[in-house]
């Protein structure tokens, strides 16, 4: 099956296909040509380039024109939450009236308050309520998204949370990657047993998620309130065994050591950075840790945005991600994501799509093969309604601007 995009404005997001992730000043420098064409041959990128040089002979299975649009790499999304039951519109007032995301967690809300109500929901009204959800997050771009669990809190929840997961990676035409994260509050049946809570984690959830083969990755949140280094430390060392890489919840609320915990782990990223010091900073540079930053976290809930411009210049290669969840975050538009990169992290239009994509790509493992435009990668695109230019996406925030998802070569998604 051959599909041809052919008179495409801008073609953006071009990457050297050896290169697995953009550092610093390279991540606002990937190529760009106006006026391209570009061939997918069974699901991966084959051929692209300036229309002039388009093979005059080439039939295409399926052509499309995309005259004054703009054709770039959908984005994967590296952190996400998706998997919940009902909503939390109530703290959401809790939060305008004053109170801050660690009180609201302190009186037994937050978390907590979603655990409660997915131990009552069945797989399949989680499953459905994520799959619209991740429905969603397509129609804004995304082809790639990872999902936590962490609402379950006891193994059986978890267990549920990782099977809706798995489902949801069996029955979508995106790549759904699955993440545990029991330790992400104490569970209610452990309140005030925080250690022996992180036993049963070592001891029981690992195990049994891993015998199901149910997760890639393996979450903590680190930070202030809830995890320490030592418990999380323990955990990461525990999901090691079981064949689980690190990917953490780090510096949300506090500095409080979950990046170099991070780091000594070797986690594919740490995620959040809020709270971030230049000493954090320095340490992932010296790292191959991905620094993930959450700007719809830090809009919605009112934190300061991660210092990702300083982590640029000091030549980090920084992701961003939706953070998706009914608590901090509780939007999937990657669009407006983008937005924010640009307008409360001073990220160029460039930089912060770099950061969508291949960087995305790389805090999942998955750059080899998605997350920028070579030869060879998966053809998973985006075609943007007709607009002026690139920039002209993240500047027009709020608008819906994307026009058709692809995923290896085959439109998922079209809006007219
Ligand atoms: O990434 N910070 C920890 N976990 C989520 C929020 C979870 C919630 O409040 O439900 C986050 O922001
Ligand atoms: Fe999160």
């Amino acid at each position: 099956m051959r599909l041809l995009i052919k008179n495409i404005q801008t073609l953006a997001g071009i990457v050297p296909a050896d290169k697995l992730r953009l550092c610093g000043a390279e991540m606002g420098a990937a190529a760009t040509i106006d006026g391209a064409y570009l061939v997918a041959e069974d699901g991966v990128i084959a051929d692209f380039g300036p229309m002039a040089q388009l093979p005059a002979e080439l039939v295409a299975d399926t052509e499309i024109d995309a005259q004054g649009r703009v054709v770039y790499p959908a984005f994967c999304d590296s952190h996400s939450h998706i998997v919940y039951a009902g909503s939390r519109e109530g703290e959401f007032r809790d939060k305008i009236a004053g109170m801050t995301y660690e009180e609201v967690a302190a009186r037994g809300g937050g978390i907590l308050n979603s655990a409660d109500r997915l131990a009552e929901a069945t797989e399949q009204e989680l499953y459905e309520a994520a799959s619209r959800r991740a429905w969603r997050m397509v129609r804004s771009g995304a082809a790639t998204i990872e999902i936590k669990s962490g609402y379950g809190l006891t193994t059986e929840s978890e267990l549920k949370m990782l099977r809706v997961i798995k489902r949801l990676a069996q029955e979508l035409p995106i790549t759904v990657k699955a993440t545990f994260l029991g330790a992400h509050a104490v569970g209610r049946a452990f309140k005030g047993r925080q250690e022996e809570y992180v036993d049963h984690v070592c001891g029981e959830m690992i195990p049994a998620v891993a015998a199901e083969g149910l997760a890639e990755f393996v979450d903590v949140f680190c930070d202030r309130g809830f995890f320490t280094p030592e418990q999380t430390a323990k955990i990461l060392e525990c999901g090691k065994r079981y064949g689980l890489r690190p990917k953490i919840h780090a510096n949300e609320l506090a500095s409080s050591g979950g990046v170099q915990v991070g780091i000594a782990y070797g986690a594919l990223s740490v995620d959040h950075l809020e709270e971030a010091t230049e000493q954090d900073v320095a340490d992932l540079a010296a790292s191959d840790t991905i620094p993930t930053v959450l700007p719809g976290a830090s809009f919605f809930s009112n934190l300061p945005f991660a210092p990702a411009r300083m982590m640029i210049d000091k030549g980090l290669s920084v992701a961003i991600a939706s953070d998706c969840n009914p608590g901090s975050s509780p939007s999937g538009n990657m669009q407006l994501l983008w937005s924010l990169g640009c307008i409360k992290m001073r990220l160029t239009p460039e930089e912060a799509l770099s950061a969508l994509t291949i960087n995305g790509a790389a805090a999942l493992g998955l750059s080899a093969d998605r997350g920028a435009i070579s030869c060879g990668r998966r053809a998973d695109l985006v075609i943007s309604k007709p607009v002026p230019s690139l920039a002209y996406i993240p500047y027009s925030f709020g608008e819906d601007l994307v026009e058709r998802v692809i995923v290896k070569g085959k439109t998922i998604y079209y809006n007219e």
